[in-house]
């Protein structure tokens, strides 16, 4: 039976987002991420609420394996959430749009291996939408602050790890984008290049940018950011502003290791024990026989 007309005319139902505040960057609320099937789920994140405001450096903190890397691939659309929800600038993340207000330095940059620096450059700014003399300018000036114009001659697989790291902070500047996501942007750097790292990121927040930051130093984050949130087995422990974790003289690290006791030691991912427990390390499982080894006919015995 055919609908009503006046059914038909009615407007079909708009779901639309709930409105997100001009100061809140990053939304996330209730996110789980589980990989893998039956005995072999791994659950990264399980239930994180977090926001990311406007105009902040925001550090995430947590051990190997605490999820941080799984969190920000979630905010990128690079993983599709379990279950929860991801807002980035308002929108479900991954969307086209957010590649120009969005700059991102992974973990583990992946650049084509036989593309020199300034190629790499090009490309990366082509995709967030920068082109002609901009992205020419942009890309000697990103050259030039990074230090890389000594190596522009080199391929990204010739690289050392330190000038791929810088390679990989310099597309994520590029094109001055509003979030920076920053996954350990330090971690293979010098000690001047951390230097000049800590410099550009506070730079940005002075033009406006926001920041969410993976880091393992300490040192650095209390330097720098406004807010952390310590996660630990896929769960925020803490969160707050860094003044008030920080209250009463104490040191980022003791907060952290009192977190990290407090929520049973361990890994967050399996048995508490090893070096954070105060247990010693689980001994190891008996492996079963190796089967026979069969040689190749030309090595035959
Ligand atoms: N693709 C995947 N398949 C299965 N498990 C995964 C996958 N990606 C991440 N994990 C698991 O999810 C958990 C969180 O990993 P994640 O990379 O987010 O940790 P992290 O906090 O970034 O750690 P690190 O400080 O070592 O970088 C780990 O137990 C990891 O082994
Ligand atoms: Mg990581």
């Amino acid at each position: 039976m055919r609908p009503p007309l006046a059914e038909l005319a009615r407007p079909a139902k708009i779901e639309h987002e709930p409105p997100v505040s001009q100061d809140t960057i990053v939304e996330i609320t209730g996110l789980c991420q589980r990989f893998g099937r039956r005995a072999r789920t791994v659950t990264a994140l399980a239930g994180v609420d977090l926001t990311v405001r406007r105009g902040e450096i925001f550090g995430l903190l947590g051990r190997n394996g605490a999820g941080k890397t799984t969190l920000v691939k979630a905010l990128l659309g690079l993983l599709r959430p379990t279950s929860g929800t991801v807002r980035v600038f308002g929108r479900a993340p991954g969307a086209a749009e957010a590649r120009t207000d969005i700059g991102y330095s992974p973990e583990e940059p992946g650049f084509p291996r036989y593309l020199y620096p300034r190629q790499v450059l090009e490309l990366c700014g082509a995709l967030s939408s920068m082109s002609g003399a901009a992205l020419a300018a942009a890309v000697e000036r990103q050259l030039t602050s990074s230090e890389l114009q000594a190596v522009a001659g080199r391929q990204a697989r010739q690289l050392s790890k330190g000038m791929a790291q810088r390679l990989s902070l310099a597309q994520a500047f590029l094109h001055e984008p509003q979030l920076l996501i920053l996954d350990e942007p330090t971690a293979d750097l010098d000690p001047i290049g951390r230097r000049q790292v800590r410099d550009l990121i506070v730079a940005a927040r002075e033009r406006g940018a926001t920041v969410l930051l993976n880091s393992h130093l300490l040192s650095e984050v209390e330097r720098m950011c406004d807010r952390v949130a310590i996660i630990h087995g896929g769960r925020v422990m803490r969160e707050g502003a860094i003044d008030e974790l920080l209250a009463g003289d104490r040191e980022l690290e003791d907060v952290f290791i009192e977190v990290v006791e407090g929520a049973g030691g361990g890994t967050g991912y399996g048995p508490a024990r090893g070096w954070a427990s105060g247990l010693p390390p689980a001994p190891p499982t008996e492996l079963p026989p190796a089967p026979p080894t069969e040689h190749p006919p030309w090595l035959a015995p």
